[in-house]
């Protein structure tokens, strides 16, 4: 399962990226305008740190807004995937940039019709938003495992399921078992998933243990 860091912040970005273990960064509108600085100097500077993919939302509507701005975010860097809504027109979108050559990222998907659409119009990902259907009383996991079973279904859909709006570790272990081929996770959830309270109450019993040796390894 592919860790993408969720978030526009590049010091969380450069702190994280240094683990090796992160594959990506996606980003939106919220997470740009919490970051306070131009979106291309934003992007450039996540691209420049982070090889994976990028995502970098459009905010335009419309097609033709959404191709405009689409391929001006792509000629930042090669590593951007330019992230569109799934509406009729962000579909339309999708369709024509990856066919000229862009990774896209379908972002506000919400059902498994919109990310079988998804996977027809071509996009590299899809994501949908676990958390936020949570928040409403729906179960936001078994609509990657519906992706997950629909896309296991037609060879033809190659479309990567990018699990997004998680909240915790719980979402990134159900996820991984749904089949999500990407999490896309808050710095702070990601920095938890090391985190167990048995792992530092028995290094600890180790390290008091081997301190009574006297000795060194090096
Ligand atoms: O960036 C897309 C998605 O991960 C946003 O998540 O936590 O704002 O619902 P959230």
């Amino acid at each position: 399962m592919k860790f993408f860091v969720d978030t526009a912040d590049i010091a969380e970005i450069e702190d994280l990226a240094a683990s090796g273990l992160v594959d990506g960064v996606t980003t939106n509108p919220s997470l740009i305008a919490k970051a306070g600085k131009p979106i291309r100097d934003v992007i450039a500077a996540i691209c420049a740190t982070v090889e994976g993919p990028v995502s970098a939302e459009v905010t335009a509507i419309d097609f033709d807004g959404m191709m405009e701005e689409g391929q001006a975010l792509a000629g930042i860097a090669p590593n951007v995937a330019v992230k569109v809504p799934l509406t009729w027109d962000g579909l339309k979108a999708c369709r024509a940039l990856t066919q000229r050559g862009h990774k896209v990222n379908v972002t506000l998907c919400f059902s498994a019709n919109q990310a079988l659409l998804a996977a027809k119009a071509g996009a590299t990902f899809v994501s949908p938003f676990i958390g936020r259907l949570d928040d409403i009383g729906y179960d936001g996991m078994e609509l990657i495992r519906q992706i997950r079973a629909i896309y296991d279904n037609y060879e033809a859909l190659d479309t990567e399921i990018l699990a997004a709006s998680i909240r915790t570790p719980f979402h990134v272990t159900e996820a991984a078992l749904a089949g999500a081929d990407v999490a896309t996770i808050p710095p702070a959830v990601l920095k938890n998933l090391a985190k167990n309270p048995l792992t530092d109450k028995n290094l600890d019993g180790f390290l008091a243990d081997w301190k009574k040796t006297g000795q060194s390894i090096l």
